[in-house]
């Protein structure tokens, strides 16, 4: 297994819409990258991941709600065929590291998708679980939840993500630089 990288707002692949998982893609290539794509989220931490988030352009997400970090689910293909009520919960993202915000969203869903060996199920999904899944599901069409808030409130967060790029950065490059100094 192996962590995969996580792109982050503003960068515009991000923005790109995934493309179906087609019956031949199933098989241990697809396997390898679920498999990725949790060791990722795990590590993160995060309880939802969609593909588009570590530049795979496929429709195929990840979630894990609980509190053990034992309940994985794979949507392949997802479809939301209801909606029911409404829900606004504070949400997050790994690609818009530490900023949280209020949206709105169905509080119940009813999809259709794939499992990891092709097969469709469908299930009801509520609470979290029900807007983690819309959530991971704009992913998919090059949404991010920062779309929803005020172009005043997205822009404030565009320029604290770059200067906290900024940062890292510098910082990482003050450790090779002592790093250097300690080997020489
Ligand atoms: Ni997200």
């Amino acid at each position: 297994m192996a962590l995969l990288t996580i792109l982050e707002y503003p960068d515009p692949r991000l923005r790109t819409r995934a493309r179906p998982v087609l019956p031949e893609d199933f098989g241990p290539e697809l396997d390898r990258m679920i498999d990725d794509m949790f060791e990722t989220m795990y590590a993160a931490p995060g309880i939802g991941l969609a593909a588009t988030q570590v530049d795979f352009h496929k429709r195929l997400i990840v979630i894990d709600v609980s509190a053990e970090k034992n309940e994985p689910l794979v949507f392949i293909n997802p479809e939301i065929l209801s909606r029911e009520g409404k829900a606004v919960m504070e949400e997050g993202c790994l690609s818009v590291p530490g900023i949280f915000d209020e949206v709105e969203r169905a509080a119940k869903v009813r999809v259709r998708a794939q499992d990891r060996t092709g097969a469709t199920f469908e299930r009801d999904l509520d609470g979290i679980l029900a807007v983690c899944l819309q959530h991971e599901m704009d992913h998919l069409e090059g949404k991010l939840f920062v779309d929803y808030l005020s172009d005043l409130k997205r822009e404030r967060i565009r320029k604290k993500l770059e200067k906290d790029r900024r940062e890292r950065a510098s910082r990482a490059g003050a450790a090779a630089t002592a790093r250097a100094r300690a080997y020489r």
